[in-house]
Formats: structure tokens, C-alpha cells, sequence
């Protein structure tokens, strides 16, 4: 069963009454924007201009799921090409380029009682966050569930190309310079290997419900 923080996220927002966004969709969004302009990952130049000028809007998308429209477009659809997947992790790396995406998404966060997912929301985006969850698991489960995933969209990609795929970005985004993934020091890290999603979601729905009854 998958146990991946959208589908954790997903479930726990609709448990408390919140709404859900998962971060690596602004990225994603981005991306594509950035891909469809034509511009290289490596013109950073062009990219951080490209990020200041974006318009974000969020809105409501499946369920309790906040979903992101790019200059008023809805690229959803389009966020797990593999050429989106290639270069999400190298212009998400860019200090520029994150702090527009950070500001958005700390705009959002003020405007919704939100569960919002993603690499860095504890450490930098929202360090004053009621309940800060780290989730880890091994690479192998991660790409298990990644195949699974696109395979089900009908990719027929083979699994050593998601992993090897997986390894990459997992380099890239925890030695990038900006931002690298890593918990909080005040998270609390649920290792998700073999445990079923309903049972990562209801610790934490108990650990949401103690704050609660703390403040
Ligand atoms: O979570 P997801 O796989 O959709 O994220 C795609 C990419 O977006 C990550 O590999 C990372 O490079 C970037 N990202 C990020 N910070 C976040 C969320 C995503 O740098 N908070």
C-alpha cells in the first residue's frame, strides 16, 4: 500500500478538516512552465526571471487537495513527464527560484488551515508549524511505489529506471546548497517501511489531536 507523504498528507488533511498540498507541485508546475518556454536547466539567469514574473494561484483541486494554476493554467496533467521528472530537482536547486516558490507557499499556508507536504517545509518554509512529521523509507520502497504509480498511468517504464532516476534526485536534492532535505530538529521521524498507510495516518492524527488539546 502506498505510504508516500501525498497519500499520508492527503488523508490526514481530510481527517482534520484541513485542506492538502504537496510542495513538489509548485516545483513540478514550475518546470513545466520553465520546459515549455524553452529554457535550458542550466540558464539559471533566465529561470529565476521566469520565476519572479510567474503568477501562482491556488485553488481547490480533487477532494481537499489545494492545486496550483500557473499564469491561470492548469498544467496538472502534464507534472510527471519525464522530462519534468529530469529537471524538476535541477532548477528546484536554484536559491532564487526557491525563494518565489517559498514566499508562495507561505502565502498559501496563511490563507488555509493546511497539511502541507514536502522536503524543507519544516526546516525553511514554515518553521513555526504546529506539528512538524518527518517520513522516511528506504530508496528500493520509494521507487516500488513511484513504478507502481506511473505504471498505473500506463508509462511502461522499467523499475531500474525509476530507482536509478530516484537515486539521482535524492543526490541532488539532499547535497544541494539551498535548502538540502533533512528533518527538523523539533520533527517527529515516522519510518513508514512496513507500516500501512492507515496506521502512519492515525499516529499522526493522534499527534495532531495531543497539540491540539496542549494550545
Ligand atoms: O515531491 P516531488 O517528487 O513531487 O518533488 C519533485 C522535486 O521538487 C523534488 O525532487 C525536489 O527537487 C523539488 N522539491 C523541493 N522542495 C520541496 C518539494 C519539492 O525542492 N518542498
Amino acid at each position: 500500500m502506498a505510504v508516500g507523504k501525498s497519500s499520508v498528507g492527503l488523508l490526514l488533511a481530510e481527517r482534520l478538516s484541513f485542506q492538502f498540498f504537496d510542495t513538489g507541485v509548485i516545483y513540478r508546475t514550475f518546470t513545466w512552465k520553465a520546459l515549455d518556454a524553452g529554457l535550458s536547466t542550466s540558464d539559471s539567469a533566465a529561470l529565476i526571471q521566469l520565476a519572479r514574473r510567474t503568477e501562482f494561484r491556488f485553488v481547490p483541486g480533487s477532494g481537499s487537495r489545494l492545486t496550483v494554476l500557473i499564469d491561470g493554467e492548469d498544467v496538472s496533467r502534464q507534472l510527471s513527464a519525464q522530462q519534468v521528472e529530469r529537471s524538476v530537482a535541477l532548477i528546484a536547486k536554484i536559491p532564487e527560484v526557491r525563494e518565489c516558490m517559498v514566499a508562495e507557499q507561505r502565502r498559501m499556508a496563511m490563507d488555509h488551515r493546511l497539511v502541507m507536504a514536502g522536503r524543507d517545509i519544516g526546516t525553511v518554509v514554515l518553521p513555526w508549524a504546529d506539528l512538524k512529521v518527518f517520513l522516511t523509507a528506504t530508496v528500493q520502497e520509494r521507487a516500488r511505489r513511484r513504478h507502481a504509480e506511473l505504471v498505473q498511468r500506463g508509462a511502461g517504464i522499467p523499475f531500474e529506471t525509476v530507482l536509478a532516476e530516484l537515486e539521482q534526485r535524492d543526490h541532488n536534492d539532499i547535497t544541494r546548497a539551498v535548502s538540502p532535505l533533512k528533518a527538523a530538529a523539533d520533527a517527529i521521524v515516522i519510518d513508514t517501511d512496513g507500516l500501512s498507510l492507515g496506521a502512519v495516518v492515525d499516529r499522526i492524527f493522534a499527534l495532531a489531536q495531543s497539540r491540539r488539546q496542549d494550545c
